[in-house]
């Protein structure tokens, strides 16, 4: 054999071993197919691995400038979403990492990220029919450090844009569940709930409704969903008002003061029949 011919050999086995490599980290459907054009090439060839080469670097490219991170972010978190960039796609859908879900959206936290979570769009259409996820992630930035009464938002972090894949957003993971979650399954949440029962509901209900007329009159914001999906308690005690898919800026020619009236009216009533629920439960 010719040394010239063994080198293309020897070339063409470390390519092959590099190419199968990086088809492991791509996601099924996208491997198979580059899998599938290999195997049934007639001759090996350096043009396709210069393909698949171009190919990877276009689609890593596309995946970190569609990740915008926000500005006022700590170093500590800004260092976090680096390692999981790639993770972001392949999260969703993962049943270990999921932690709530609604009628347009699944929220999963993230591998080796403990302080972030990201909130996908799963439903489009029904989601097109509210707010944008550029419109509800700039909400959460303006109430970067709005809080009342010790209630707040999560923190926004980055905005993920991919008209493909779908829009996501990341944020700060709340160690908590939303209300509903904890009625629904009591078995998971006992320590919350022994929590909730020894807090004095009238004082919750105080500062839930502050945050909520400060958000009104100070922010000119009205959030539009207040019921106890989305409303979250964490391991301490402290209540966060996340989900500003369906909140509006106050406009001219809206019906504000309506939407107001029903943001207070919403939360009045969601609290209250939430503590009866909690009061009525055999735990203590
Ligand atoms: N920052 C967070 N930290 C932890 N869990 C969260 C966070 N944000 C959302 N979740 C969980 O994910 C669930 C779904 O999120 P969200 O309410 O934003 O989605 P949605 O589809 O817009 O809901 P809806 O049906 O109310 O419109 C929440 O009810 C909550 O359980
Ligand atoms: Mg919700």
């Amino acid at each position: 054999m010719p040394e010239s011919f063994s080198k293309i050999e020897i070339n063409f086995t470390y390519k092959e071993r590099d190419f199968y490599q990086r088809l492991a980290s791509l996601p099924h459907e996208i491997a198979e197919r580059w899998r599938e054009e290999y195997e049934n090439l007639p001759e090996i060839t350096d043009d396709f691995f210069i393909r698949f080469d171009q190919f990877c670097i276009f689609r890593n490219q596309a995946m970190d400038s569609s990740l915008e991170l926000d500005e006022e972010i700590s170093d500590e978190i800004r260092l976090e979403i680096e390692g999981v960039k790639k993770v972001v796609r392949e999260t969703f859908g993962d049943p270990q990492h999921f932690l709530g879900n609604g009628y347009t959206a699944e929220v999963y936290e993230l591998p080796v990220a403990p302080h972030l979570c990201v909130k996908y769009i799963h439903n489009q259409e029904a989601y097109n029919e509210n707010n944008h996820i550029r419109v509800e992630h700039n909400f959460l930035a303006e109430l970067r450090k709005f809080t009342v009464e010790g209630v707040r938002s999560p923190l926004p972090y980055f905005v993920r844009i991919h008209p493909s894949e779908g829009h996501s957003y990341g944020m700060e993971k709340i160690n908590g569940k939303n209300l509903s979650q904890i009625l629904e399954r009591q078995s998971d949440n006992i320590e919350l709930i022994a929590m909730l029962k020894t807090l004095d509901r009238e004082t919750v209900k105080k500062n839930l409704l502050a945050y909520v007329t400060s958000l009104h009159d100070t922010c000119k914001i009205t959030h539009g969903d207040l019921f106890q999906r989305n409303i979250m308690v964490d391991e301490e005690g402290k209540f966060y008002i996340i989900d500003f898919g369906k909140a509006k800026r106050e406009e001219i020619g809206e019906d504000h003061e309506g939407r107001r009236k029903i943001d207070i009216a919403t939360l009045t009533s969601e609290i209250g029949v939430f503590f009866n629920a909690i009061d009525k439960l055999d735990i203590v």
